[in-house]
């Protein structure tokens, strides 16, 4: 039976200010899966500390929220994509490898571009779900129904100023 799932990757700054997009792209091209949304976020700080809430206590937080906004790297921007497949989400995380770049597979993607900073901060260039539930939560939290091409999960109609659009149930 066919596990079809959608994952949401993120290239983070520091994978863009080194010019790594094309790379990335290529290599996840590998995997057969189907870009199915793709947008460039300037990500404010309401975004980053809600996709990362879970790690709000660790002693590395402040730091990593200045990381996903660009601060660290001059790079106001992430470039955020969601690939739908069969099993989307191992797929992608066997190639982009362990989240500590230096434990991963020196030919995944964190392994090959990843560092650690002296602060102690992983900089492993992309982000992938963990989980399903996971990679729902990050999907609504990223992208509105209208900015993916299939109905991942229930949307409703809104009604706001006479115009109509839809949102996450
Ligand atoms: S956990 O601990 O399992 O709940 O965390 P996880 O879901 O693996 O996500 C941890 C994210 O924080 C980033 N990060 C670090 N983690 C651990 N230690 C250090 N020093 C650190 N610095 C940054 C890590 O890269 C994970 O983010 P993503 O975007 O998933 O790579």
């Amino acid at each position: 039976m066919k596990n079809t799932q959608a994952t949401l990757v993120l290239i983070k700054p520091d994978g863009l200010k080194k010019s790594l997009t094309g790379n990335i792209l290529a290599r996840l091209s590998e995997t057969k899966l189907e870009i199915i949304a793709a947008k460039v976020v300037r990500v404010s700080k309401e975004l980053a500390e809600q996709h990362y809430y879970h790690l709000k206590d660790k002693p590395f937080f402040p730091e990593l929220i200045k990381y996903l906004q660009g601060e660290l790297h001059d790079r106001k921007k992430v470039l955020a994509l969601v690939y739908g497949g069969e099993d989307a989400i191992n797929k992608v995380r066997q190639l982009a490898g362990a989240t500590n770049p230096e434990e991963a597979d020196p030919t995944s993607i964190r392994g090959s571009y990843g560092r650690i900073t002296t602060k102690g901060l992983y900089e492993n260039v992309i982000h992938a779900s963990t989980n399903e539930s996971e990679a729902e939560r990050e999907i609504k939290l990223w992208f509105l129904p209208e900015e993916i091409i299939v109905d991942l999960y229930h949307a409703k109609i809104k009604t706001q100023d006479q115009c109509t659009h839809r949102v996450w149930a």
